[in-house]
């Protein structure tokens, strides 16, 4: 009987929990795994809930068990398994059935699948989809890349599964194409950036504060109900209170210190620098995950390399105020915010997509990973419209900067001066001091290229002498 209103494919953590979240919106929604067992373990979650589940064990069940014109969520591993499942949907569905794919797909992939389903008259969406496993069952923050009406048809489900920020669901269509996987890329990006700097905090805390972990947590829970309040710095918070059941040492102090990534964060960076961007903080994430694998190297590192000798004026100066650590986290977070939104422009204005910045800002208030108090507020400046696309040229952010990027110079030197790593702080300032100077020093870097290439210049005073006397 085909009466389901939505399937699924790929009951996997995220797709199992997004599946209960429909249902429990009421909506019958028709799954498939390519294991059954997850099938049969996930059905008894849905008893009880307001729409019915029902479990699908092939692909043609599914199709058999949807009303047409169908619409299906793909949510399983990005790359080829997308194309391993569109493949075997392709001869099942009839025209005017729409896919979505609903994982962290790389936006180009998802403009090849787009055009290839719209040839053979298929719709495809791709979803980006955040807030880990919790956001997935309870609400999470939605970026849909589709047609108006591809949106319109999906959006009574999304509304009702999605987080809500004051009664609004943080759920919306945000542009053609592969606009939803984009935004949902740079937000991960952005999340890149967020988790560095915290960590370059609490790095600094822990090695030239000498600070225990529950100490530390205890900063990081009282930020949270200040101007950093946000989604990680209270996850920080309770991290760095957990305890190993096995040592009893605080867990984060029993962790390799080796970071994992998927992708996102290095394609944020690529298509920075291909659109000729540059979200350093995002670089200085993915930079830092990367350096961290080289464990082997860091240690002989240490042995080989020369650490700063601190007298007694320098450590008094590593002493760092909480407040004054608090304002360097939000200067630096701010920056990272701001590069992220220039990127999104900067594709906006090559793609075509009509991104709508303060819609954006709005859908990212609840449910995904960089959710965070200042959110509400950036949406109202890009509302406002931000001068030359730069959130921090924003009134009401250069504002805050002007109050905090001072604490961020205090931050970055004590880094420097003790040789604690901080690219990513480190980057934040220099991208607000490059961008505060209306003349910079690329003036020699010009003269240097022209001296060696011949590449010309533009001079100051507009007159037509575009190469220097270098070899006269
Ligand atoms: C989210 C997260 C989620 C995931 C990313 C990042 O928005 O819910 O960003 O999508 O954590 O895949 O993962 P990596 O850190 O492994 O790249």
């Amino acid at each position: 009987m085909a009466e389901a209103q939505i399937g699924l494919i790929g009951l996997a953590v995220m797709g199992a929990n997004l599946a209960l979240n429909i249902a429990e919106k009421g909506f019958s929604i028709a799954v498939h795994n390519r294991s059954p067992q997850k099938i049969h373990d996930l059905l008894p979650q849905a008893d009880g809930l307001a729409g019915a589940m029902i479990g699908c064990e092939s692909e043609e069940e599914l199709i058999a068990a949807l009303k047409p014109p169908r619409s299906i969520i793909i949510m399983v591993k990005a790359g080829q398994p997308v194309d391993d499942v569109i493949n075997q949907l392709l001869p099942l569905l009839s025209p005017g059935d729409t896919l979505i794919d609903a994982g962290n797909a790389n936006f180009h992939e998802t403009r090849r699948r787009r055009k290839a389903l719209a040839s053979k008259g298929f719709g495809f969406i791709g979803m980006g989809v955040s807030g880990g496993e919790e956001g997935a069952r309870h609400g999470p923050s939605i970026m849909v890349g589709g047609t108006d009406e591809e949106f319109d048809r999906l959006k009574d489900i999304l509304q009702a599964i999605a987080a809500k920020f004051a009664g609004d669901p943080c759920v919306d269509r945000v542009g053609p194409d592969g606009a939803g996987h984009f935004v949902k890329t740079v937000h991960n990006g952005i999340e890149y950036a967020d988790m560095q700097m915290i960590a370059e905090v609490y790095g600094h805390l822990r090695d030239n504060g000498q600070q225990n972990a529950p100490e530390i947590a205890g900063l990081f829970e009282t930020w949270n109900t200040g101007p950093l309040k946000s989604y990680l710095i209270e996850i920080t918070g309770k991290v760095l209170r957990a305890r190993d059941p096995d040592t009893g040492d605080a867990v984060v102090d029993v962790i390799q210190d080796k970071a994992g990534q998927k992708g996102t964060g290095r394609w944020t960076l690529i298509e920075a620098l291909t659109l000729g961007q540059s979200a350093s903080t995002i670089e200085a994430a993915v930079a830092a995950r990367s350096w961290s694998a080289s464990k082997a190297a860091r240690e002989k590192g240490q042995e080989m390399l020369s650490s700063p000798n601190l007298d007694e004026e320098k450590v008094a100066f590593l002493a760092i105020s909480s407040v004054e650590l608090e304002q360097a986290l939000l200067a630096a977070k701010i920056i990272a915010y701001s590069q992220g939104f220039s990127l999104l422009l900067a594709a906006d204005e090559e793609y075509g997509w009509s991104l709508d910045l303060g819609r954006i800002a709005e859908i990212w208030r609840e449910g995904c990973i960089i959710r965070s108090a200042m959110l509400d507020d950036m949406a109202a400046a890009a509302r406002k419209g931000l001068p030359h696309g730069h959130l921090m040229f924003s009134n009401d952010f250069a504002n805050r900067l002007a109050f905090s990027v001072g604490s961020l110079r205090r931050f970055v030197s004590a880094a420097a001066l003790s040789g604690m790593p901080a690219p990513a702080m480190s980057a934040a300032l220099s991208y607000y001091d490059t961008m505060r100077l209306a003349r910079g020093t690329t003036n020699l870097v010009q003269a240097q290229r022209d001296f060696f290439g011949a590449h010309g210049f533009e001079r100051l005073d507009g007159r037509a002498n575009r190469h220097g006397p270098w070899h006269d």
